[in-house]
């Protein structure tokens, strides 16, 4: 498991690599790579309750933009630790089925890093992530599928491997249509402080 997992981290500092992004998105993504070539596999890990998306995260991976990726992260799919984090609020439906996270890299992953967080966010087809912010600095790559991403100010259709920076608490929503969408995640700055739904 710990050599799978190190494929994993080399994969995601790969498909980190800055090259082609815009200047703001390239600089968040070498700074995350930095994190993920420096990940450290955490002895005798123990993960929390997970929700079951193997399926869906199956077929997201059948969408991957690379190839290299999707091999480390089929070889984990058993050991992805899903979960869906907003507390539950008066009227709006459950998306826990829908929409789930799993942390890969970082204070709480198994894989170590103190000062970032990368891991995948994963949506079913035909689901909205309404609009919601955190302080962290966030910047996104899409692995699969292909969804619409808003701000107050902009709503764009992103491809796979197209990348978006999210600066501190800059309200965000994504929209998915026929395909699942899986991103990847980088997290730096505040990454303690949960997402909120605005
Ligand atoms: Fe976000």
């Amino acid at each position: 498991m710990s050599q799978l997992l190190l494929d994993l981290a080399s994969a995601l500092a790969e498909f980190s690599e800055p090259a082609g992004l815009p200047a703001d998105a390239a600089a968040e993504a070498a700074h995350l790579r930095r994190g993920a070539e420096c990940a450290s596999v955490r002895p005798n890990f123990v993960p929390g309750a997970r929700l079951d998306h193997t399926a869906l995260f199956s077929a997201a991976l059948e969408g991957a933009v690379s190839l290299r990726l999707a091999q480390a992260l089929r070889a984990v799919a058993d050991e992805m630790v899903w979960h869906y984090s907003y507390p539950a609020r008066p009227g709006e439906p459950d998306r826990s089925s829908a929409i789930a996270f799993a942390e890969l890299i970082g204070p709480d992953a198994a894989l170590f890093a103190p000062a970032c967080r990368i891991g995948l966010t994963l949506m079913a087809p035909h689901t909205v992530y309404p609009m919601h912010a955190h302080p962290a600095v966030e910047l996104y790559r899409v692995i699969a599928g292909e969804a619409e991403w808003q701000t107050p100010q902009s709503a764009s259709l992103l491809p796979p491997g197209t990348a978006i920076l999210h600066p501190s608490n800059l309200a965000h929503a994504m929209r998915s249509y026929d395909e699942p969408l899986l991103a990847l995640y980088g997290w730096s700055g505040d990454i303690d402080t949960p997402p909120y739904y605005l």
